[in-house]
Parts: C-alpha cells; structure tokens; sequence
C-alpha cells in the first residue's frame, strides 16, 4: 500500500468531512505518511444500540514521518478517542486507519497488538507503570511480550534508562520515584523497542510545570534525533515546539497548521 505522499511531489493533504473546513497544510517534500486516517468515526454505542457519543465523526488526516505534532482541541472534542486509534489500542467503527502503510481496520486483535508493539511507543498522562515491578522491568515489559532473551532484554532496558537519565533508579519501584521519573520510565518503555512513532496523551498533564518542561525537552531531543512524536496537549507553549498542530472540535478537525517550528522539520519545504 503505498501512500499518498509517497511520491514525492508536493501535494495537499485531503480535506475533512464534508462538514469540515478544506485542510492545506504542505506535504513535506518525499516524505512518508507514517498515520493516515480515512473518513474515521468512532461511535459509542449503549447496549440497546442507541447511540451514546459520536466521539469522532469523518476524520481524514495523514501525519508525516520525522514530524512532531500537537493534537489540540477542547475537553471532549475527541482527541483520546483519536489517539487510541492511532495507538492501536482502539478500532474505527467507520472509514479506515494506515499505520505505516498497513491497514489496522482490517486487522485482528492479535495481529493489531504485534502491529502495535513493533510500530509505536506510547506514553500516557498517568504513567501507567506497573508497581509491583522495578524500574528496568517495567521497560522489560514490551520485550518480553517480543521474545527477547532475558540478557538481551536487561541490556537494553539498561540503555534506554541510561538516555533518559535514570541509570542510578534501575532497581526502584515506581512509586519510590517522583512524577517526572515515573513518566521518563514510561517514555523509556515507549522508547526500548525502538518504534516508528512516539504517541503520547498528555504527557505533562499530572506533572508540575517545571517537571512537565523538563519532559517536553526530553520530546524536544527525541524529535531532534529523528523520532516522529504525536501528542496530545491542552498547553498552547507545546505547540510552539512543534510543527504541526491539529485542532479538533466535536470530532471533526477544526484546523490544521504549522506550530512553532512548522518549517524547520525534516524535509520541509522553507
Ligand atoms: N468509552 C466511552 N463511552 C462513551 N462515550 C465516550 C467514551 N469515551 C469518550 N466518550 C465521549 O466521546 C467524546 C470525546 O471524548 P474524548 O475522551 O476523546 O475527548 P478529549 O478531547 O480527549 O477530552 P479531554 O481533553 O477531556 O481529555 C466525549 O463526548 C466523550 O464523552
Ligand atoms: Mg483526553
């Protein structure tokens, strides 16, 4: 499947729903659509079938490799429920979802979590670490769920915590750590299985605003050394760190424009 962008021409990406403003933020120059999301719903239903929420409602949008990104938006506008598209951990109940060419709408749940763990690296607003293991184990988790070897598996469990700063904390348990070592735990986790994308909802959102700078420098270095970030944030300063920023409203995207550093990415045109 390739796609859209995978010409290398400069193009445009799609509009949204026809109820949605026409979209004309510039493709980067060959660069690849790493997330691509055609006529998406998604529909909470009750159990009678009487619809609940209509969380999303006809999104389209493709989001570049090497980017950094900001989805933005008001409480309830549907950026979790986007976000759990994106990161696998939820399905479209209408239209279609490319991570990285492949089509996760088709895919069984089996298929869709080995999809996911080799494809993306998630972070979430409340860590969600696991408190009976140590700090190096938690990163374990998504290697073990590979098969890796135990040696190889403390290796680079190991490594990853030592970029992230954490190298003297190998042996703690989570809540022997403050809120912004949890999250770097966390980000570590994202990070250990070395994926396409980083995702993230609301990374700083249960931090103080010094330890949330702090996490979104170590975003800032990620980006820098070539990792594509997608993250969820209710803080206008984050988009000025970003290239692009997606606004949604009643699930539908409202905007979509450069952030901060909307030319100076990879592959952008200037
Ligand atoms: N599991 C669910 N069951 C029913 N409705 C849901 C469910 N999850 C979300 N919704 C509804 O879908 C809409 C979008 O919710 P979502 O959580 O995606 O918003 P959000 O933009 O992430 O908001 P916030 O900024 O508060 O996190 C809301 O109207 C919400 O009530
Ligand atoms: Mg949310």
């Amino acid at each position: 499947m390739s796609s859209p962008a995978s010409s290398g021409q400069t193009e445009y990406a799609p509009a949204t729903a026809a109820t949605g403003p026409r979209i004309t933020m510039p493709v980067p120059h060959g660069a690849k659509a790493i997330v691509d999301l055609r006529g998406v719903k998604r529909v909470y239903y009750k159990p009678d079938g009487e619809i609940l929420a209509e969380a999303l409602r006809g999104v389209d949008l493709s989001l570049y490799e090497g980017q950094y990104i900001a989805i933005m938006g008001q409480s309830g506008s549907g950026k979790s429920t986007m976000m759990n598209i994106l990161g696998c951990l939820d399905r479209p109940t209408h239209g279609s979802y490319f991570l990285d060419g492949k089509d996760c709408s088709t895919m069984g749940d089996e298929e869709l979590s080995r999809y996911r763990g080799r494809k993306i690296g998630f972070v979430f607003q409340a860590f969600n670490l696991i408190p009976e293991l140590s700090v190096r184990e938690n990163v374990e988790v998504p290697l073990f769920y590979q098969g890796v070897r135990p040696a190889e598996r403390h290796r680079r469990a190991t490594e990853v915590l030592t970029k992230v700063g954490l190298e003297h904390r190998l042996g703690h348990r989570p809540n022997d750590l403050s809120g912004g070592q949890q999250q770097r735990t966390a980000i570590a986790r994202a990070l250990v299985t070395s994926p396409a994308v980083l995702m993230a909802d609301e990374p700083t959102g249960n931090l103080d605003s010094a330890t949330g700078r702090a996490i979104l420098d170590m975003f800032d270095e990620l980006h820098a050394s070539g990792i594509t970030i997608i993250m969820v944030t209710h803080d206008p300063a984050v988009a000025e760190r970003t290239q692009r920023v997606v606004r949604l409203k009643d699930g539908l995207v409202e905007s979509d424009g450069p952030g901060g550093k909307g030319t100076a990415g990879p592959g952008m045109e200037h």
